[in-house]
């Protein structure tokens, strides 16, 4: 009878209910056999074989070839499954350090920072360009990159109206930063696609075209192997990646999903870099080192080496190690990357972080020169 009613409740599914009575109680268990897949489009039988990413179609359908961003000629992208972890504050930083590279050539690399973190954007606040005007066009409709600090950067947040609600810098009057994105899937495609493809980097501020463009394009990813890693990784050719991660059991599995995405996209994993690693106290002269999270991170024998050797990355795959100083923070905040230099950057922490970073910014060039070399 019961079993009757749920059926006209639930008239797709083919119910088999049982009443079991256990002295006063009774243990109601149904086994709803559904017809269709579960909603989350993952596969109704065999639970074991996760989603698999999707896959150039052998004739016509599926995705489009990989293809160049116009005007740039390598693609970084920077990313870590964790939120909150230091993704932004290094693309930016590790631009900033790639402009300062002293290369053999006789000129400096020419970088910009692309932001598609479009639901959490936080490149202007880092480069000075909170609450900018929204940017200008070409007359082909392209996007004029924002320039500040001399790097050119785009953002999901420039184009957004500013945000009626609150700021998130307190009494300050809240910018287009501040506003939400409510967005589905599709929506979000057509965003990335347009920052990806429709920004001008060979465009000057005042609307000029034909600028010799970028020689490498940082891209700061969302947090997670959600639709905008995925997308880029299967539209764009792209030079290096690297992932970042604190110095935490933790962390390093939640890094080791993304690094799975990349692997499996055969997208060219520069390395891990690992941020926060360590505090240096540097009061009254103390100079003590403290592992915040318990790891030395340079003992092959710790429980981090393994993981990190566990994600079959091959050699040595710590390309950076950074410290935790609160300069860092405080030049986010103000929109000035530590690396464009200033005070307390000639010793202690600040320097191992300066150093650091350019250690990075060199291995991101090396595998950049290395892969176009592969591709030759
Ligand atoms: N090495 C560092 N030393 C001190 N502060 C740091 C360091 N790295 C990052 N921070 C601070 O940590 C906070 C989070 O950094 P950030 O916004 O770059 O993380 P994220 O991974 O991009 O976050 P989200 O996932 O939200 O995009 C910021 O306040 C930043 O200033
Ligand atoms: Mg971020």
């Amino acid at each position: 009878m019961l079993s009757r009613r749920l059926h006209t409740i639930l008239p797709s599914t083919k119910l088999h209910a049982k009443i079991r009575f256990i002295g006063r109680r009774s243990i109601f268990a149904t086994n709803l056999n559904q017809n269709h897949n579960n909603p989350l489009g993952l596969p109704k039988n065999n639970t074991r074989i996760p989603p698999q990413i999707p896959r150039k179609g052998p004739i016509g359908g599926g995705l489009p070839p990989k293809q160049k961003i116009p005007n740039v000629k390598h693609v970084v992208l920077v990313s870590s499954c964790k939120g909150g972890i230091g993704k932004s504050t290094i693309s930016v930083n590790l631009a900033v350090s790639l402009s300062l590279l002293n290369l053999s050539q006789l000129r400096r690399l020419r970088v910009g920072i692309l932001d598609l973190d479009v639901f959490g954007p936080s490149v202007p606040t880092l480069m000075g360009l909170r609450g900018v005007e929204e940017p200008g066009l070409m007359k082909t409709g392209a996007l004029i990159p924002i320039t500040n600090h001399g790097i050119p950067t785009m953002s999901m947040a420039y184009l957004l109206p500013p945000s009626q609600g609150v700021s998130s810098e307190g009494d300050a009057e809240p910018t287009n930063e501040d506003t939400p994105v409510v967005w589905r899937g599709l929506m979000v495609q057509k965003a990335v696609q347009q920052l990806l493809f429709q920004t001008d980097w060979s465009a000057f501020e005042g609307g000029q075209s034909g600028g010799p463009g970028l020689d490498v394009l940082v891209v700061d990813l969302p947090p997670g192997t959600g639709d905008i890693p995925l997308s880029v990784s299967q539209l764009v050719d792209v030079n290096s990646t690297i992932i970042i991660t604190t110095a935490d059991i933790l962390s390093l599995s939640d890094v080791r999903r993304g690094v799975a995405m990349f692997q499996k996209l055969e997208m060219p994993i520069t390395g891990l870099v690992v941020n926060n690693s360590y505090f240096i106290c540097e009061n009254d002269g103390c100079g003590m080192k403290h592992h915040l999270y318990g790891h030395d991170i340079n003992n092959n024998q710790s429980g981090f080496h393994k993981g990190v050797r566990a994600m079959g990355l091959g050699g040595n795959k710590i390309v950076g190690e950074l410290p935790l100083v609160a300069d860092v923070g405080r030049g986010a905040e103000r929109g000035i990357p530590y690396a464009l230099g200033g005070v307390n950057q000639t010793v202690g922490a600040g320097k191992l972080w300066k150093d650091a970073m350019k250690g990075v910014a060199e291995r991101v060039w090396a595998e950049i020169v290395s892969v176009g070399e592969r591709r030759m």
